[in-house]
């Protein structure tokens, strides 16, 4: 199976799971990428089932609306029931890095907000240490070179993400060489920097659920 075909499985998968939760007072938190695209698209088979849905990026919320799903502004809804959305890796304790397509910030933020995190991702995510994927890191601009010297003390290599702003106006800044295996330590240890957004390490709020696409199928992973 190619990795297109490996992601549209876990984006049906990602449905199946959710379907028998679906009430009309539910909201679906909806993530960003090529994965959560596939899961968007899928969802328009739900249109008039689901009636509230958050976004993770306004591409995603764009995408929403132009499938008729209504979407609303996180600070309006009570509760968000489910997070859905992919992964640049992820390990055996359904940590994550995440922050490929520069949503971060609002990808922590829903999924901090939400009950249940549903990751979904291809088998070329599962990975043994985290840190293969340059970790994204969001700064506000004034503060890049300060946290990019931050960031060299720690032991990383990061290079500014040319030509990208983010939703929230800032920019990227993607940790190369820089082996994570001690993630919760580090996510909280780069947080602390002055000028540092969020970072891609999703350790203090790993996921709940991993479906992950694997040639033999779409396998389960839960937090023990
Ligand atoms: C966006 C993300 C994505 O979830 C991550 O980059 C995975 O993307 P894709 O599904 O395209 O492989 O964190 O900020």
């Amino acid at each position: 199976m190619t990795q297109d075909e490996l992601k549209q499985a876990v984006a049906t998968a990602a449905l199946d799971y959710i379907r028998p939760y679906l009430e009309d007072n539910t909201v679906l938190g909806i993530g960003t990428g090529s994965t959560a695209n596939l899961f968007i698209d899928n969802l328009a088979e739900l249109r008039g089932q689901v009636n509230a849905t958050v976004a993770s990026s306004d591409a995603s919320a764009e995408r929403l609306r132009q499938h008729g799903i209504p979407v609303y502004e996180l600070s309006t809804v009570n509760q968000v029931d489910f997070y859905i959305d992919g992964a640049d890796e992820a390990n055996d304790s359904l940590q994550l890095i995440k922050g490929g397509g520069a949503a971060l910030t609002r990808e922590k933020i829903v999924a901090a907000v939400a009950r249940t995190f549903i990751c979904i991702a291809d088998e070329s995510k599962l990975v043994h240490t985290l840190g293969e994927f340059p970790l994204p890191v969001e700064v506000i601009p004034m503060a890049r070179s300060y946290v990019a010297r931050e960031l060299v003390k720690l032991g990383g290599d990061p290079v500014y993400r040319e030509g990208v702003v983010t939703d929230n106006g800032n920019v990227i800044l993607d940790v190369h060489n820089f082996s994570i295996p001690q993630p919760l330590a580090m996510e909280a240890k780069i947080n602390n920097i002055a000028g540092v957004v969020s970072n891609g390490l999703f350790a203090l709020r790993p996921a709940d659920v991993l479906l992950l696409g694997t040639a033999e199928g779409v396998k389960t992973l839960r937090l023990a």
